[in-house]
């Protein structure tokens, strides 16, 4: 089986009703990223961004997998696939998808402030009071900016295997996310599906300029000819 690296951002869960990061203004649901997605904002305004990642998880029971997620699924009868996602929602799980590598961490966890390696599944809301076991507060689960991307390694090892690469919804403004396609093997087919795709990306990437669902079934047929 040939292997399948999908390299998947905000953009794939936009039709099921998840809002992009860089789509209005710059602005993560009307807050300001920095505010929300960085340690200096945590420390600065626990509650908010404790609320913030809360409602974000409350947000999960209400939408469901989009067509795109639902493909991608399907395509693990024919190919060895494996995801690497910089999204935090578990729309991929959900629809059936087996390997996800969530780089930039997941809602439905938590993790100790002290201990980066204590790690909880949560589904219900988080705040201060809420423990590891020997006393430390519990955080969210996600890697803010300017922290270190723990599965960076096995990601860059998941790559250099592909087969094909099919980058899907993302700028490609965040590093070292945005850099990853550039360690997959050289004779590995490329592709991007985006309505509007990032611009600095190399000619041999072919460019599929279309939503995650339309972009994922114009990908079967390309891939009928591989
Ligand atoms: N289908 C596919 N792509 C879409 C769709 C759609 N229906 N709608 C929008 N897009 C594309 C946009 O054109 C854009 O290129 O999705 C991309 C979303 O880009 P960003 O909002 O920048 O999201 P992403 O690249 O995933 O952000 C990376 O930034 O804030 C951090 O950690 C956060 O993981 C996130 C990272």
């Amino acid at each position: 089986m040939k292997r399948l690296v999908i390299l998947s951002g905000a953009g794939m869960s936009a039709e099921s009703g998840i809002n992009t990061f860089r789509d209005a203004d710059g602005l993560w649901e009307g807050h300001d990223v920095m505010e929300v997605a960085t340690l200096t904002g945590f420390e600065k305004n626990p509650k908010l961004v404790y609320e913030f990642y809360n409602q974000r998880r409350r947000q999960l029971k209400d939408v469901v997998p989009n067509k795109g997620h639902l493909i991608l699924a399907e395509l693990e009868k024919k190919y060895k696939v494996s995801i690497i996602t910089q999204n935090v929602d578990d729309l991929h799980e959900r629809a059936g998808s087996t390997a996800v590598l969530h780089l930039h961490g997941e809602l439905k966890k938590a993790r100790s402030t002290a201990d980066e390696n204590y790690v909880v599944p949560w589904n219900e809301d988080l705040d201060h009071l809420n423990y590891d076991p020997k006393g430390y507060p519990l955080r969210p689960h996600i890697v803010w900016f300017g922290e270190e991307v723990p599965l960076l390694d096995t990601a860059i090892s998941i790559i250099s295997a592909a087969d094909i690469v099919v980058i899907i919804g993302t700028s490609l403004q965040v590093y070292p996310a945005a850099s990853l396609f550039q360690f997959a093997p050289n004779n590995a087919a490329i592709f991007y599906i985006d309505p509007k795709p990032a611009e600095s990306i190399p000619a041999s990437v072919k460019l599929i300029k279309k939503g995650a669902s339309k972009g994922l079934c114009s990908l079967k047929e390309a891939l009928k000819s591989l």
